[in-house]
């Protein structure tokens, strides 16, 4: 049995920081409400030279270190992005060109904030079935360059970062499990209403922004939460327990403890990093995991449980041995 195996994790968060507090500056709001309703304390934002391949890529190299992989290795790269740099190449392509590496196939999975969960599910299957060995799973997002900086119910939860981890062939496991889903009713709950084929704007006047409905997206992300736990008490036969870390999409904080709550894991057991860089869509769970890994809280043999959420709706999980 060929499984795949998380060999190194790697993430970047954009030196510019944008506390509550500077934005108080910008639109009618406050730290003690952004902090209360989300748990948010600052984000990451861009520089205007940054993109999402730039920050993916450094990611990437981080992760890539700690693998201990070359280019010459590396035989799948796949971002999970929903702010691509361009309409086309995919920043999987544009990612591959900076890392040097040569004639694996690149593409981006789109599927919002689950992008990361969804491209290691896919990437899981390549490494089972022997189409890759070594696969690069990026989660890379410039989530500030669609934000409306005027809109206070959107601008306090998003922010720009990245995270990768390495995935390699062994014959341990690994990847335990993978879950992922979406339905696709609920489109204008949360969405950027214009894009390619539709409202796309060559005059470049017109600006297209998150927008959202956040008391309705709230209570599907619970509900996907609530769907995600059922499955893997099933996989785990009800024994919870063997769950060392839950490392979920960090949206806010109150949507992580919902979701914790469902699976019954205590939050000493939660790995929540949104108050460091808010809401960071298909980036959060790689950046999470990272940032856990080098403060020292995950280590090797610990079993992991990622779940996500997000627009689509899209949501899934994988329970992964680290
Ligand atoms: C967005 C969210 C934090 C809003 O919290 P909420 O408790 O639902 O707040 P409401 O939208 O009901 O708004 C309550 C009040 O705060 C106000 N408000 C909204 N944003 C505000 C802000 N940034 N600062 C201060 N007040 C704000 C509203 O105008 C409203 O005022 P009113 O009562 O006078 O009308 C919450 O709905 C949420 O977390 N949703 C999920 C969002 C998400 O994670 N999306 C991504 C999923 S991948």
């Amino acid at each position: 049995m060929i499984y795949a195996r998380i060999a190194g994790t790697g993430s970047f968060l954009p030196e510019k920081v944008v506390t509550n507090k500077d934005l108080e500056k910008l639109i009618d709001t406050t730290d003690e409400w952004i902090q209360e309703r989300t748990g948010i304390k600052r984000r990451h934002i861009v520089a205007d030279d940054e993109t999402t391949s730039s920050i993916g890529l450094e990611a990437a190299k981080r992760a890539m270190s700690d693998a201990g992989v070359g280019p010459k290795d590396i035989d799948l790269i796949v971002v999970g992005t929903a702010t691509p740099d361009k309409i086309f190449p995919s920043t999987a392509c544009i990612i591959q060109r900076q890392l040097g590496v040569k004639n694996s196939p690149a593409f981006d999975v789109h599927a919002a904030c689950s992008g990361f969960v969804y491209g290691l599910d896919l990437a899981n299957r390549y490494i089972q079935t022997g189409g890759a060995k070594t696969v690069l799973v990026i989660g890379a997002e410039t989530l500030s360059r669609i934000t409306n900086w005027d809109d206070r119910s959107t601008a306090v939860l998003f922010g720009d970062g990245a995270g990768c981890v390495v995935l390699q062939s062994s014959d341990e496991p690994g990847i335990l499990a993978t879950h992922i889903h979406a339905d696709g009713q609920y489109e204008e709950l949360l969405h950027v209403p214009n894009g390619i084929s539709v409202g796309f704007d060559q005059t470049r006047a017109g600006r297209s922004y998150i927008e959202m409905n956040g008391n309705a997206v709230f209570r599907r992300a619970v509900a996907a939460f609530d769907n995600i736990a059922r499955e893997t008490i099933a996989d785990l036969d009800g024994d919870l327990g063997d769950i060392d870390w839950f490392v979920p999409h960090q949206a806010n904080m109150r949507i992580i403890k919902a979701a914790a709550k469902k699976l019954g894991m205590p939050m000493e057991r939660v790995i929540a990093t949104v108050d460091e860089h808010a809401n960071t869509s298909g980036a959060s769970i790689p950046l999470a995991l990272d940032l856990a890994v080098r403060d020292g809280r995950i280590k090797r043999g610990d079993t992991l449980m990622f779940a996500a959420f997000g627009a689509g709706f899209t949501w899934g999980s994988a329970m992964v041995k680290y």
